[in-house]
């Protein structure tokens, strides 16, 4: 379609640009990309930080047509996209760790901020924000994060292009957005699965207020993560962080 692009040097946030710019009535569709942000947040208050110029930094404006309880699945969605493209583009052996982190090998390659605003009981925009280790050099990872950070580079020992891995992932995003939006999550919840490999693992779960331990049984058909506790409870997350309690 007709769409904008917007690039920036330095900005707060691609998400935070990216919805003010929904707010103002971008259509679907427009895309935010930065080299840098002086604000870069993750889930949960978190902060991403990224060194100029290495990742790859972008939200896009959505406008699906669904009910809000099915916006996790942008977030599950994108998260496939990017998990194909890599493999694809690099040979990385990408993994999904529910709902919204990329690891290889136990390591976190990329993460998904994925923000909602609603008008009535609709859905007015989501905005679906990835920021991706991509030119990062192994040393660069300071002592604390080179456990569980990775990159493109550190993982393929060479450097990709960030324009190439962008347009592998919008074009994977496409199919996918086309088929959730016409034809319903199935394909993209199998795809999911696939590519999570957390189906059937012991897990534990962090959420704001408690801790959880138990097998998950299932993903829904919204998202929503399904686990099986050792007293039998059968419990619908949200939202939360999932650590694998068997290797
Ligand atoms: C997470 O792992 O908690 C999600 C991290 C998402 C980071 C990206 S970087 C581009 C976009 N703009 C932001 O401020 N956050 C997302």
């Amino acid at each position: 379609g007709k769409n904008g692009i917007v690039h920036h040097h330095l900005t707060d946030s691609t998400n935070t640009r990216a919805r003010d710019l929904a707010r103002d009535g971008a259509p679907e569709g427009t895309l935010v990309v930065a080299e840098a942000q002086s604000a870069g947040r993750g889930r949960k208050g978190r902060s991403w930080l990224a060194r100029p110029g290495e990742g790859l930094l972008f939200s896009l404006v959505l406008r699906p047509d669904m009910e809000p309880s099915r916006a996790a699945l942008i977030t599950l969605m994108t998260a496939v996209s990017v998990a194909e493209a890599l493999i694809n583009e690099t040979g990385i052996n990408a993994r999904i760790k529910w709902p919204n982190d990329i690891l290889v090998g136990g390591k976190k390659l990329a993460g998904i901020l994925t923000e909602m605003s609603m008008e009535l009981d609709a859905v007015d925009y989501v905005i679906t924000g990835l920021g991706l280790n991509v030119n990062t050099p192994a040393k660069a990872f300071s002592p604390e994060i080179t456990d569980i950070a990775t990159s493109v580079m550190a993982e393929s020992a060479s450097a990709f292009s960030r324009v190439a891995l962008l347009q592998a992932i919008l074009s994977r995003f496409e199919t996918h957005y086309q088929t959730l939006t016409t034809r319903g999550p199935e394909t993209i919840l199998a795809r999911w699965k696939e590519l999570s490999d957390i189906v059937g693992r012991r897990v534990r779960v962090s959420m704001m207020r408690e801790e959880i331990e138990g097998q998950v049984t299932d993903i829904d058909a919204d998202g929503v993560l399904l686990v099986q506790t050792e007293a039998g409870d059968a419990l619908r997350i949200l939202s939360g962080d999932v650590t694998y309690l068997d290797p």
